[in-house]
């Protein structure tokens, strides 16, 4: 059971507790993101420690003002700037070339920082309240699915974290889109809530990285991620479910259900064949299946297209076991 007392809607305690380098869970667009001051090396290791996190996997940076990418950030590429005032706030990373001012710890010793003004009014008020940025991961343990409501943060990290600022569930419920310049040239090393065809709508062709275990470039992309407990497969419905049956099965699907399997083990993103809503129900379903005590988990892939990508890339490293 979730301690109750340690969710709220109280930005004065949420303030205090960040100013003397405590954690906060904050609502965001895309998922819960587990909070504290940037600019404090003591509550950015909690953070690590908190999430069992390694050290080499850096922490996005937070702000509340597209303003404030000159402050963190040197050498604004023009292109980047264009992209914070389209679409921030929202679900949109830009890796930077950092300032001094942010510790070695936040960025993993990476000359690059990535920042993101997220949407959602409770955390930008708190954001514009402070004088200085929150470094925030997804609020969950290492490796597992991010969470979508203040209780799932409750129910994974508990007293680990100092308070829970309830926003609601999350709208876009899958992570920010990551993007940087190197070499000059606009590339996503992570899909996610802002669709490759709306960056190439101001940017002309954009590169997508393709995910991996081992990408130096991409530190923290790790290939397996998302993962629920229960053996997860991705593939045709049908031929998943021949070779896995016997067995306990939970399935994710896009439009309808599977006749003959009970309808609590069956996960139906968007009825109506919406990404975005599919998007919104993706990681609270999976959440949800694996409470199941199931052997398997069978999903199938959605359309490839705008939301559709980020959604199967989740899919797929939640199989990638
Ligand atoms: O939507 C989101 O981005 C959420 C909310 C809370 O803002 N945050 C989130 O954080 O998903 P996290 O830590 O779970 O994923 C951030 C990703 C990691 O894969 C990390 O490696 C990458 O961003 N990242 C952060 N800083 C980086 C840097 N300086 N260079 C390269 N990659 C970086
Ligand atoms: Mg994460």
């Amino acid at each position: 059971m979730a301690n109750t007392s340690l969710i709220g809607t109280d930005l004065g305690k949420a303030r205090s507790i960040l100013e003397s380098d405590g954690l906060v869970a904050i609502p965001t667009e895309t998922v819960y993101g587990l909070a504290g001051n940037a600019l404090s090396e003591k509550a950015v290791s909690r953070i690590f420690a908190a999430k069992n996190r390694p050290s080499f996997d850096p922490l996005i940076v937070h702000v509340g003002e597209v303003s404030e990418m000159d402050r963190w950030a040197l050498k604004v590429d023009e292109r980047a700037r264009q992209l914070a005032e389209t679409f921030w706030p929202g679900p949109l990373t830009l890796l930077l070339l950092r300032k001094a001012l942010i510790p070695d710890i936040v960025t993993a010793g990476s000359p690059l920082v990535a920042l993101r003004m997220p949407d959602h009014p409770l955390s930008l008020e708190l954001l514009r309240s402070m004088d200085f940025p929150l470094a925030a991961p997804s609020a969950n343990p290492f490796g597992y699915i991010s969470p979508t409501t203040a209780g799932h943060v409750a129910d994974q990290l508990g007293e680990k974290v100092d308070y829970i600022l309830d926003g609601g569930p999350c709208r876009v419920g899958l992570e920010s889109t990551i993007i940087g310049f190197p070499e000059g040239r606009p590339r996503v090393y992570r899909k996610g809530g802002i669709p490759v065809e709306k960056l190439e709508e101001v940017l002309g062709e954009v590169q997508v990285t393709a995910h991996s275990s081992s990408n130096p470039e991409a530190p923290g992309m790790l290939k397996s991620h998302y993962a629920p407990a229960a053996a997860f497969f991705l593939g045709d419905i049908q031929a998943l479910l021949k070779e896995h049956s016997g067995k306990k099965a939970g399935l994710i699907r896009f439009r309808k259900e599977i006749p003959g399997i009970p309808e609590d083990r069956q996960i139906v993103l968007s009825a109506t064949g919406d990404l975005t809503e599919a998007a919104r129900n993706l990681f609270a379903g999976m959440r949800r299946l694996d409470t199941l005590g199931l052997d398997v988990i069978l999903a199938e892939p959605v359309p490839e297209d705008g939301l559709g990508r980020a959604i199967n890339d989740r899919l797929r490293r939640a199989a990638a076991r």
